[in-house]
């Protein structure tokens, strides 16, 4: 029911892709890989479409996706009242991982904005995903091609995991290189909001606005209670993540990975390197993002660890913080979203 086509990341084929957006112009449903993540495109124009595409995520209709463009002609026609931050947004960071929020022109269909008057617009930059949809001929909705609120997929494995049989067709053109979501900016505040870090840095987008504000409970304010962050991106077992000094963390995870393993809980650690040496010893299940200084090798194995972390059956995982500077606000932001806001701080604990 679902074909898996094979693709070549930097050449696709052309009869693959006609094919494909052949399916999508007709209403049908096919994942495809972008830069950051696989996306599950529809047409964005087809309320019918987009209809399937909520159906076949099992997600909310109060959760407005995406519109992936592939050309700057396209920006006027989805979104009006452009601001000129918006222009200069799209010409420097336009095809990337840039996800920009304005006001909507009335052609765009209420199910794609979730009846807001604004609309999200991006251009994605993998080669892939840019024949499709020049070659689909309209915008294309694209939701990480995950069941809602699992971990988003980075490769096709992972979209057949949670999609089988629920959609036409999948792109696989291997890992998406790099690993978390779009940065999603507000352009219609009065100072440019960062509605969710992503693959695009705060400090990218900074040298070029000037300062940015970030919209983000779990990055304000006292660590909130469990239950009060909407659980996503979101592991079976329960997570808590560690955020300090690299020295208390691995003090942290040593000490409460014993103490659980002592209660007969099968402990999940999700660590950088430099961690290993302090926990090497105990029997918990390890995952390894790569060192610490190494923020896009972090970013792009963080979602197949969690995966992996979840298929091992753990009552508990710990993981640890990776700072805020540049694409650390983003894993910061995944970790925290999937631990359902359990955080611990070195600065609350004794
Ligand atoms: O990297 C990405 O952005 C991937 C790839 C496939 O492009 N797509 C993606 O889509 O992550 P999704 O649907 O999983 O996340 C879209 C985000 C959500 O946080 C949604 O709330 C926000 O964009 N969003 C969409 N439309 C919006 C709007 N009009 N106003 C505010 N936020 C909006
Ligand atoms: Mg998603």
């Amino acid at each position: 029911m679902t074909r898996v086509v094979p693709m070549d990341p930097q050449h696709p084929d052309p009869e693959v892709i006609a094919r494909a957006a052949e399916i999508l112009r007709r209403g049908g449903l096919v994942a495809f890989p972008t830069e950051t993540v696989y996306g599950l495109g529809a047409n964005g124009l087809d309320p019918n479409a987009l209809a399937r595409l909520f159906e076949a995520k099992g997600r909310p209709a109060t959760d407005p996706v995406i519109l992936h463009i592939a050309d700057l002609d396209a920006l006027p026609l989805l979104a009006r009242e452009i601001p000129p931050a918006a222009w200069t947004l799209a010409r420097r960071f336009w095809p990337g991982p840039l996800t920009m929020v304005l006001p909507k022109q009335p052609v765009v269909p209420d199910l794609a904005t979730a009846g807001l008057p604004t609309v999200a617009i991006r251009m994605p930059a993998h080669p892939v995903a840019l024949a499709l949809i020049r070659a689909a001929g309209v915008p294309i909705a694209a939701p990480s091609a995950n069941r809602f609120g699992h971990t988003s997929p980075t490769t096709a494995p992972h979209v057949l995991e949670d999609l089988e049989g629920r959609i036409d067709m999948i792109l696989d053109a291997g890992p998406a290189p790099i690993g978390v979501e779009s940065t999603v900016v507000d352009l219609t505040r009065p100072v440019p909001t960062i509605l969710r870090p992503g693959g695009l840095p705060r400090e990218d987008l900074e040298e070029t606005l000037g300062p940015v504000a970030v919209f983000d409970r779990s990055l304000t304010g006292p660590a909130p209670a469990p239950g009060m962050l909407p659980k996503h991106y979101a592991p079976r077992a329960e997570m808590v993540v560690l955020i300090g000094p690299g020295d208390w963390i691995r003090l942290r995870l040593r000490e409460l990975a014993t103490r659980y393993l002592q209660e007969g809980y099968r402990v999940g650690l999700l660590i950088a390197e430099e961690d290993r040496p302090a926990v090497a010893d105990l029997p918990a299940e390890i995952a390894t993002l790569g060192s610490e200084r190494d923020l896009a090798g972090i970013a792009r194995r963080l979602y197949p660890a969690m995966r992996d972390l979840d298929a091992r059956g753990l009552d508990l995982i710990l993981a640890r913080d990776f700072g805020t500077q540049g694409l650390g606000l983003a894993i910061r932001d995944r970790l925290v979203r999937a631990a359902g806001g359990r955080v611990m701080r070195a600065e609350d604990s004794p």
